[in-house]
């Protein structure tokens, strides 16, 4: 029998209660698999940093960090709080998450369950079945450049990563002085090639025909152009699998026009963020899109299950929350854990509830609570096993 120690950070907002749901899903799912969790509960975020951590850039510290890379894996609620500066826990806690264990995948799935309404016209259960896969540790996310007022800047600037390191010396000079900035976008070889073979290995795996790789290498020519290329490349082991390429600004339009199209998509970091909030709102919101921030050799780096939603703070503590994105990030949780029946099982129990209609919560129209739909989705998980 497996057992897996798991990391659980409930965070901010409506972190702890959709994961406090997503946990008791989790724990009928052992049930159903046969595995056992540990789990440990870590307290890192606002309220948290307010009272130990105020002034400090990041939400843990270095060797904090080191422990959760310790755990099979971390169940995440999410981070966000008005009173602690955004930088503190976004760049100082989830963004250096993604860097720090080279969670290099970010796979956000967008489907259309049974029982959910899609704001698209007349598209039915699996109509849309998409899975998002953005770029998770470079392009415009390195946080490199500088901002200055006047004619001159002179700045070194270091890039880590488990991959390589660089660094960039910028000079420059400008007439007239003014205010200035500028931001560093880089896209490596071996970053392009190994999110790219993912997503053709997810394909393979999942059955689906089609990649589509998502770009703008029509303006971003540098940048974008090694990404196409990288992506003819990596196409050429996989000739059952069309290679589809489709420039940034397209995408958004045919994913509202016409999502029946895409199968698996592979997106640069910040064009990956942005389509998959789009392709989020398409299969109900926000309330149903997990994400993983995934380093696929579980022996390199920890990681990191996520509803991609947010912490809502103005929901923070009402027990109305939808946790389904929470409960399907675990899903993914168990994909990568290996447990793929107890997965299927999962994401099976949510759509039995939300077919059968009688619980809802207020984002689709009900008025269940948070901690209704999470019962409700674990009770059919457990009759699911019999
Ligand atoms: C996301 C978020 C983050 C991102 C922010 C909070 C840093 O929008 O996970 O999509 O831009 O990646
Ligand atoms: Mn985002």
């Amino acid at each position: 029998m497996s057992t897996y120690s798991i990391a659980l950070i409930g965070g901010d907002g409506i972190g702890p209660e959709i994961l406090r749901e997503g946990k008791k899903v989790m724990d009928a799912a052992a049930e159903v698999a046969g595995i056992t969790w540990q789990w440990k509960e870590y307290p890192y975020g606002a309220e948290h940093w307010l009272k130990y951590r105020k002034g400090e850039p990041t939400l843990m510290r270095e060797e904090e960090m080191a422990e959760l890379g310790k755990h099979d894996a971390i169940y995440f609620g999410s981070v966000g709080d008005p009173r602690v500066p955004e930088s503190v826990e976004q760049a100082g806690a989830l963004l250096w998450m993604r860097f720090y264990f080279d969670q290099y995948i970010n796979l956000r799935p967008a489907k259309l369950l049974r029982g959910v309404e899609s704001p698209l016209k007349g598209k039915k259960p699996h109509d849309i079945n998409i899975y998002m896969i953005r770029e998770n540790s470079e392009d415009f996310y390195i946080g490199l450049g500088a901002r200055f007022t006047g004619n001159k800047s002179s700045e070194t600037m270091e890039l880590k990563r488990k991959l390589y390191k660089a660094r960039f010396k910028v000079d420059v000079d400008v007439e007239p002085a003014g205010d200035f900035a500028y931001q560093i976008g880089v896209v490596t070889e071996k970053a392009s090639e190994r999110v790219l073979r993912y997503g053709f290995e997810l394909a393979k795996k999942k059955k689906m025909t089609r990649v589509t790789v998502v770009h703008k290498a029509n303006v971003l020519t540098k940048v974008y152009g090694l990404w196409i290329e990288k992506a003819e490349q990596v196409a050429k082991d996989y000739p059952g699998i069309g290679l589809d390429f489709a420039i940034a600004d397209a995408t958004t339009m045919w994913l509202v026009r016409r999502p029946e199209h895409f199968q698996v998509i592979v997106a640069p970091n910040l064009f990956g963020d942005i389509l998959s909030d789009l392709a989020a709102a398409t299969v109900g919101g926000l309330g149903f899109a997990p994400g993983g921030n995934i380093n696929p050799d579980r022996k390199a780096g920890v990681s990191m299950f996520e509803p991609i939603s947010g912490s809502a703070p103005k929901y923070k503590g009402l027990n109305k929350a939808n946790p389904i994105a929470q409960i399907l990030a675990g899903k993914l949780m168990l994909e990568h854990l290996g447990e793929d029946r107890a997965a299927e099982l999962v994401e099976q129990a949510t759509e039995d509830i939300l077919e059968a209609g009688k619980v809802r919560t207020f984002d689709i129209g009900g008025t269940s609570t948070c901690s209704d739909m999470g019962d409700a989705i674990a009770e059919r998980l457990l009759q699911l096993k019999r």
